[in-house]
């Protein structure tokens, strides 16, 4: 998201949408990934019924630090 558009909840509009599609068209399973420390990610995916499914560790560089990639799976309605 272009950051003068971030925080006016189109991330969650999207990913919202995202999910009602996928479900349309009954997909087997939705998953998503963030980069550990990504805490804004973390969030909007968590209420949205993610949960985290798998890390690999240390994999990609951000910053000057490797972090570890999260896998998250969509469980259910969520929060909101
Ligand atoms: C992560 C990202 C996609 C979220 O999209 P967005 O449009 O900014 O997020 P929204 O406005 O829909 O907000 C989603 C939730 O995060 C919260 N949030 C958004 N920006 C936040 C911030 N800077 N600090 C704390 N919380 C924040 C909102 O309050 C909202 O939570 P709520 O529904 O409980 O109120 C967007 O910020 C982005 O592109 N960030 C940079 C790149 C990135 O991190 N991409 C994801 C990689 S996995």
């Amino acid at each position: 998201m272009h950051r003068d558009y971030r925080g006016r909840g189109i991330g969650k509009a999207l990913l919202k949408k995202g999910i009602e599609v996928a479900k349309r068209l009954k997909a087997k399973n939705i998953w998503i990934e963030y980069l550990d420390g990504n805490n804004v990610a973390k969030h909007l995916y968590e209420s949205l019924g993610f949960v985290e499914w798998c890390r690999l560790p240390k994999y990609r560089k951000h910053y000057g630090r490797y972090g570890d990639s999260v896998k998250m799976l969509y469980v259910g309605d969520g929060k909101k």
